[in-house]
């Protein structure tokens, strides 16, 4: 190519295919959200249905799914499922395949963040339990979905910009993030073959219930306020283009990578 432009040849005209794909087309598409019950979960649920896809609500608490599912009013599976369990994953796995005869996209949503604190507050067993849920969860469903995945797929979990600019006192939080990243650029390599395409989507601060405290505490709120880029907390709104585009067609050469939305927290 360097070539040819020295010697003054024109370069081959890129051919511009007839059609293109639409990011965030996902309608039809059979898809698993953990997580589902508040938060984050229950409005990327919402953006898949309202966007034609059937999905499965899975997280602990059954009557908040419940819920949720009769306002979706779309074709939802509810799915009460502990995700820190490798059983209630494969559980979750079958019965959207024993319902829809098929998975395409698979969501590890559920987090916790129950500590604020350095290595004096974070036990082991609390240190134990936002590992199980936070990475060993999200194992355990990617695992689980890709056993049942026949025509390729998409697989997504939830990081955190945390992943790569920890804060003060959330230490298992942070590493449980960081472990997910590694742990997707892996899978993606271990499943490209079946066609199962890996990533996660990282989000900065979001107001949700998850960061109510922080939100409400003036000092850590303007500290974060005054790492953002943007000078805001992200809307809800803001976050699910992501998941949307990494389901769709137009996401198909994307794999083992991570999309931050973050208003620039993690630049700042
Ligand atoms: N909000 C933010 O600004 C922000 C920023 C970065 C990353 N994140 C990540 O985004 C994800 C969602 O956060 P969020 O803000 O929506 O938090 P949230 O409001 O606290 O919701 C957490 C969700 O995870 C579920 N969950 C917790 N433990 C579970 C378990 N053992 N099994 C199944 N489900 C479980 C909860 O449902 P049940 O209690 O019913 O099980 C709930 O649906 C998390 O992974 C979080 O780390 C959030």
């Amino acid at each position: 190519m360097v070539h040819d432009q020295i010697a003054g040849e024109a370069p081959r005209p890129i051919v511009v295919p007839r059609v293109l794909p639409l990011p965030g087309a996902v309608a039809g598409k059979r898809v698993v959200v953990t997580g589902a019950s508040r938060g984050l979960g229950v409005v990327i649920s919402t953006a898949f249905a309202r966007a034609g896809a059937r999905v499965a609500l899975a997280a602990r608490n059954g009557a908040a799914l419940e819920l949720l599912a009769a306002e979706l009013g779309s074709e939802t599976l509810v799915v009460p499922t502990d995700c820190s369990l490798p059983e209630d994953n494969e559980r979750l796995a079958q019965t959207v395949i024993a319902e829809w005869g098929g998975l395409d996209v698979w969501i590890s949503n559920a987090g916790i963040s129950p500590v604020l604190g350095g290595p004096a507050r974070t036990t082991p067993d609390l240190w134990r339990q936002v590992i199980d849920v936070n990475l060993s969860g999200a194992y355990y469903g990617a695992r689980a979905a890709a056993a049942v995945m026949t025509d390729g797929g998409r697989i997504m979990v939830t990081a955190s910009v945390l992943a790569d600019r920890p804060r003060k006192g959330l230490v298992a939080y942070s590493a449980s993030k960081a472990g997910i990243v590694a742990m997707v650029k892996a899978l993606a390599l271990d499943l490209a073959d079946d066609g199962i395409l890996v990533n996660a989507v990282a989000p900065g601060w979001f107001d949700s219930p998850l960061t109510e405290a922080w939100q409400a505490n003036e000092r850590l709120g303007e500290s974060i306020l005054g790492h953002t880029a943007l000078h805001r907390w992200g809307s809800v709104d803001e976050l699910v283009g992501a998941y949307l585009f990494l389901a769709s067609s137009a996401a198909s050469f994307i794999t083992g990578t991570v999309i931050t939305v973050d208003g620039g927290y993690a630049i700042s």
